[in-house]
């Protein structure tokens, strides 16, 4: 019996072999009444299957089947492979599959919403096709994202979502390399763990609650608990009213906690090692997946250094001045700040992504431990990507006294987060951590210009469905 074989496998060593394929019938064409070609689609690449009437095999019925399948349905193929003398145009692999038996598993409807070769064109195909006076379909955004089930089968979309994967297997694997434990903390809790407005409020059995902003207080909780050193991938949600190219209502959050034994610098040194980890690992392992995303939104691959450069506040504040930029030394910086800062860092440092540190204490969250030799200045870091924002980590206040202070005077109730405050009552160990935005972390890696574009199915002000 012929074996099943992967599309992206077939080549011209299993040339004569017979082959068994599953696939989606991506185009099909026929040539008189005696031949129909069939390109075959799995997981992004594509072969070209030949369907030909011979008396002893196939039916001049089997043609006009094959030629009037609908587009997307799936389809067993069975057949033998041959290399033909010329480059196959309009398929990934330079091999065909000559046709003795195919099955339609599942049929798709005939006129589909959106068209997987139309949702796959980049900018300059489709620049170049209008001008050679084709018509063409240009497909939207929203409209892709309502048809998200086709629009995740180009090329390009099966590439960024193998590449997410890759993120979160390898900060997994590199965390648990480093003695981190894996916790789940709860997403129903009963008060804001960031402050500010962005909460999803909810009834849970009578009393007022709310969807987790972030795993913050209870990872912090678990290393009081004597975990030490533990991680978290999961769902986190923002009540976000901006609609925006990198805000969501709900994205995937990768959260770091650990004990700090002199200096937050060492939070620093796990978060520098791990993105040089993560990065030098899609570059190894996805090469195929990236150039399907850079064929459709060409990009540059990302300049990063093995050692991760550190900058503080106070110094990329005098970067700014220094290139005529106005900013406020105790202030937050800005969108166009930070994209101006990431422009001054890669000329003088060569590199697109780094770690800023040394905030001022007004602009982070209550739970942020301030500098000890300069209050109005904390020990906290934002880290950018191509001048954008993808992690923010900090030392956090351990002692139960200033906590509530900082609470207070950041006009939190501290009654909702008793239970919180109370935890590093027992003994708590000082501890600092970070929170990554997964699919921040993809649109920037890849250089894309929206966030909907790496979220399977984006959660923003407008879109909850499908
Ligand atoms: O900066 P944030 O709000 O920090 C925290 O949640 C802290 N608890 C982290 C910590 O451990 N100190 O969020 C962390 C990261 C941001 O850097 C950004 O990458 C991403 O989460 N993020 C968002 N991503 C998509 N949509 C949004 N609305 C986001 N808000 C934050």
């Amino acid at each position: 019996l012929a074996e099943w074989t992967p599309v992206g496998e077939l080549s011209e060593a299993l040339k004569d072999r017979e082959v068994l394929v599953r696939g989606r019938a991506q185009t099909m064409r026929a040539v008189g009444k005696k031949m129909a070609f069939v390109v075959v689609r799995e997981r992004g690449f594509t072969v070209q299957c030949v369907v030909t009437a011979k008396p002893e095999a196939v039916s001049p019925q089997m043609v006009k089947f094959v030629a009037g399948l609908s587009r997307e349905s799936i389809v067993d193929v069975h057949g033998v492979v041959s290399v033909p003398g010329v480059p196959i145009k309009g398929a990934s692999q330079q091999v065909e599959i000559q046709v003795s038996k195919l099955y339609c598993v599942s049929r798709a409807i005939p006129t589909l919403p959106i068209s997987i070769e139309d949702a796959a064109r980049s900018e300059q195909e489709i620049e170049e096709a209008s001008q050679a006076g084709e018509q063409l379909v240009r497909v939207n955004q929203d409209t892709r994202l309502n048809y998200r089930v086709l629009d995740i089968r180009t090329p390009a979309n099966q590439g960024i979502f193998r590449i997410q994967s890759q993120v979160g297997t390898i900060f997994r694997q590199f965390l648990l390399s480093e003695g981190f434990v894996e916790i789940h903390s709860p997403k129903l809790i009963a008060g804001s763990s960031e402050g500010g407005s962005a909460v999803f409020k909810l009834d849970y059995k009578g009393h007022p609650a709310c969807l987790a902003q972030s795993p913050q207080l209870h990872k912090q909780m678990a290393v009081c608990g004597d975990f030490g050193r533990v991680f978290e991938i999961g769902p986190v949600f923002r009540a976000e009213d901006s609609y925006t190219h990198r805000h969501l209502c709900e994205f995937i959050g990768l959260d770091v906690e650990m004990e700090i034994k002199k200096h937050y610098s060492e939070v620093m040194g796990v978060v520098g090692r791990l993105f040089v980890a993560i990065f030098d690992g899609l570059n190894a392992n996805c090469s195929t997946e990236l150039a399907a995303v850079a064929r459709q939104y060409p990009f540059e691959p990302l300049k990063y250094l093995p050692e991760t450069l550190r900058l503080t506040f106070e110094e990329g504040v005098q970067m700014l001045k220094a290139a005529g930029f106005e900013v406020d030394p105790y202030g937050d910086l800005n969108t166009e700040a930070e994209r101006k800062l990431g422009q001054l860092v890669l000329e003088k440092y060569d590199t697109e992504f780094y770690i800023l540190h040394r905030y001022p204490l007004a602009v982070r969250p209550f739970y942020t431990m301030p500098c000890y030799d300069d209050s109005k200045y904390s020990n906290s870091f934002d880290v950018f990507i191509r001048g954008e924002e993808i992690i923010s980590g900090a030392q956090r206040i351990h002692v139960p006294e200033l906590l509530s202070e900082r609470a207070r005077a950041c006009g939190i109730d501290a009654n909702t987060i008793s239970t919180y405050i109370d935890s590093f009552r027992y003994g708590a160990p000082p501890h600092g951590g970070f929170g990554v935005g997964l699919e921040r972390v993809v649109m920037l890696f890849c250089g894309l210009n929206n966030i909907r574009k790496t979220s399977l199915f984006p959660r923003d002000p407008q879109r909850i469905a499908p």
